[in-house]
């Protein structure tokens, strides 16, 4: 049986994850609410991204995705966005120079609320509540009050995630993100590490590479220069939210998830005959899809050809999640199936979600596996002839506490100073800089290995 695909039509399918509302009066207002509010993106926007990540497909491009593992509405302030969107710049800016690659900068940001839980109850103390699923859904807060599903909590988000994403345009074409304030990105708790020296040695060749231009004469208010581009996503979970975000283009007639450029579906929510690869299935954004090393290869092919039947590049980004060692074992089985087919799909690597570990109680990812997992991605990528497409972390642009070791040597006893994550342990400033120089140096070796394809 064919069915025409509406924003509603995944509601006929079995959907994982989603609360149950009590008050599904007030559910049903919110949603009417956020079907008439604005868009958060454009259409336009979201191609503009499929064509950037069409050309990381053939290896011309290389796509940096990051951000907290949950936003909250606790830790709301500009400096939050300011820190996240300045890291993931340097980041950026870094790749770029030192691997000469055109970098796509994607933030796990501006809608990041919504998490699946392997438990739908949480025991402390002999007291069973249900389990906390982000701020878009319930309060983190240990009370039968802040843990029931609340539809309000809807609207509280798609708020500041508009607020969050009208800073975040201001930084990126309002002059922050201009290449000639390079050096000054520098954050205050990096300025004695060794990242800081290797930074401060990068702005500076860089500054020196656009005085070089400007007496070549290349216009030094170049928007290439002056602006840059960044793009939002999150995990495609809450499918009530994400319907109701979603409209018709007035340009092209296709339906498009307005509530980010990028969505994905999370590990536990990428059932083939599943309401989240249902509802995905009819809007034309850029998807993404995690992969961890349970995935066989037909079952692979089948999600990319339900996902991407035309094979369009740029459409389906594969977020690889399967743990330091799972993934010497498993990538290699998935890179030659999928090219054995010749699928056009990004390879991204996720070495967060594999890599958890609990330590004196607290959830915590030792740099070095995250480490690891990225160079045993790239080493992959060469011995199969196939495109290391990206990258995705959960990190922060604050000096936390989360993941253990790093230039600063965090230890399990360190972990309680700055344990601040609503949900999964990130990487901090520091961490995500360090990664960035190390991943820098395997870029540079993948694309003299696999040359891009033009
Ligand atoms: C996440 O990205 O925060 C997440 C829950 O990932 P996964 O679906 O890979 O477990
Ligand atoms: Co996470």
């Amino acid at each position: 049986m064919t069915q025409i695909w509406t924003p509603s039509s995944w509601r006929d399918f079995p959907a994982v994850q989603l609360p149950t509302y009590k008050d599904q009066a007030s559910l049903k207002s919110v949603e009417e609410r956020l079907r008439k509010a604005p868009p958060l993106v454009f259409a336009g926007e979201a191609r503009s991204l499929k064509a950037q990540l069409a050309q990381a497909v053939n290896g011309q491009a290389f796509l940096l995705q990051g951000g907290d593992c949950a936003e909250s509405f606790a830790d709301f302030s500009s400096d939050n966005i300011r820190d996240t969107f300045r890291v993931l710049l340097q980041m950026a800016v870094t790749l770029t120079f030192a691997a000469s690659s055109p970098v796509i900068k994607v933030g796990r940001i501006a809608g990041q609320f919504a998490k699946p839980r392997s438990s739908d109850s949480e025991t402390i103390d002999g007291v069973t509540l249900p389990s906390y699923r982000g701020d878009v859904i319930n309060g983190i807060e240990f009370t039968a009050e802040a843990r029931e599903p609340d539809p309000e909590r809807l609207w509280r988000a798609y708020a500041q995630s508009g607020l969050t994403l009208n800073l975040l345009r201001a930084f990126a074409k309002g002059g922050y993100a201009d290449l000639h304030r390079v050096q000054r990105w520098t954050m205050s708790f990096v300025d004695n590490s060794p990242q800081a020296e290797r930074y401060i040695d990068l702005a500076t060749r860089i500054q020196d590479a656009l005085k070089f231009m400007q007496a070549c004469g290349v216009d030094p208010n170049n928007a290439i220069i002056r602006e840059t581009e960044y793009f939002t996503s999150h995990e495609m979970l809450l499918l009530p939210y994400e319907e109701a975000m979603t409209r018709t283009d007035s340009t092209t007639g296709d339906w498009y998830n307005t509530s980010a450029h990028m969505l994905w579906i999370g590990e536990r929510t990428r059932q083939l005959d599943g309401a989240h690869v249902h509802f995905a299935k009819g809007i034309s954004n850029p998807i993404g899809v995690k992969v961890s090393q349970k995935m066989e290869e037909d079952e692979l092919i089948r999600l990319i050809d339900a996902l991407n039947p035309h094979n369009e590049p740029g459409r389906l980004t594969l977020i690889t999640r399967m743990g330091a060692e799972n993934i010497l074992d498993h990538l290699p089985r998935l890179l030659r199936a999928v090219k054995r087919e010749g699928k056009n799909v990004v390879w991204s690597c996720d070495p967060m979600h594999g890599n958890t570990i609990t330590e004196n109680r607290y959830k915590t990812r030792p740099f070095d596996r995250i480490l690891a997992e990225v160079i045993n991605f790239f080493d992959a990528h060469n011995a199969e002839g196939t495109y290391a497409g990206g990258v995705h972390f959960e990190m922060t642009g604050t000096d936390v506490t989360e993941c253990l070791g790093g230039g600063q040597n965090i230890t399990s006893k360190d972990l309680e100073n700055r344990y601040h994550t609503h949900c999964d342990p990130r990487l901090n400033a520091q961490q995500s800089l360090e990664l960035a120089f190390q991943i820098s140096s395997k870029l540079k070796e993948h694309r003299e290995k696999i040359p891009a394809r033009v």
